[in-house]
């Protein structure tokens, strides 16, 4: 169903089969379950934007990028919210896995894991303090960003310079991680989970223009029921997407400085 990159025209965005999406098959819900031992305290959850990826998610989002890339070991992946790097855990023994994370604690768990791991705000920091691996593996073609980021409303004040640099991200945590990564890291892939308003809400209809969130998709999307991920509340889904990255900063675009 999927091509490999190489032979993806993806640039042009010509020979393609038609988009279409596939909502996942029924999941027995204790599978997705599993990790409730990592429940958190509500106000943690809410302040931090972290609930977890399911394994079973996890794998299959996996499953799912490894089609759209030959050879994995060519190539670095990043996740920059990381938690305690659910998401890196998935990917194959032995490939290159960095995660940066906004808490000290799950540093420590990725770095016990045998990840590259740095603490980091991917909100306000500047992308230049991230590990050169990220930079080299940028340059070469080689980065591959796969993450599921947090998603809350951005208070006022912290975020102003983002807001400024950024002003299609509409005053979310999502569009703005999503924008950042690619304009500033430049990966080949970005690969993301966020919830579907991204998509279809004329709220991120902005974003959506300047993303080129359907002109890039290159694979069909994943859907899952919100209520098979642990803490997550409500009856919606949670949408899983496969963009090729490529450099759509304005030309009057100027990154951060230290
Ligand atoms: C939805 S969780 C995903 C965690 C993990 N990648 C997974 O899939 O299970 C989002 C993670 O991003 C972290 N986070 C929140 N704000 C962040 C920020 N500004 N920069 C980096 N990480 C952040 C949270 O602490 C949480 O661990």
């Amino acid at each position: 169903m999927f091509d490999n990159l190489t032979s993806l025209e993806w640039l042009g965005l010509p020979h393609r089969e038609p988009f279409c999406v596939f909502v996942t098959p029924r999941y027995p819900t204790y599978l997705c379950r599993k990790r409730q031992d990592m429940e958190m305290a509500t106000e943690h959850r809410r302040r931090t934007g972290a609930y977890y990826t399911p394994d079973v998610w996890a794998k299959l989002c996996v499953k799912q990028l490894l089609e759209a890339l030959p050879d994995p070991y060519a190539y670095v992946f990043y996740d920059p919210a990381a938690g305690e790097g659910a998401l890196l855990d998935a990917l194959p023994e032995g490939t290159m896995r960095i995660g940066t994370t906004l808490e000290s604690a799950d540093v420590t768990i990725m770095r016990e894991k045998g990840y590259e791991a740095q603490q980091f705000d991917f909100l306000t920091m500047n992308t230049h303090f991230l590990h050169p691996l990220i930079w080299e593996a940028s340059e070469e073609g080689r980065l591959v960003v796969l993450t599921n980021p947090p998603f809350f409303r951005l208070p006022r004040g912290r975020y102003e310079l983002m807001k400024r640099t950024y002003p299609a991200h509409c005053g979310d945590s999502v569009p703005l991680f999503l924008l950042r990564i690619d304009r500033e890291l430049r990966p080949v892939i970005i690969a993301s989970w966020h919830d579907i308003g991204l998509i279809q809400s004329p709220s991120f209809s902005k974003f959506r223009e300047e993303f080129g969130v359907m002109e890039r998709l290159l694979c069909p999307q994943i859907l899952t029921p919100s209520k098979t991920w642990p803490g997550v509340k409500g009856n919606f889904a949670i949408a899983f997407s496969i963009w090729a990255g490529w450099w759509t900063a304005p030309a009057d675009y100027k990154p951060l400085k230290p």
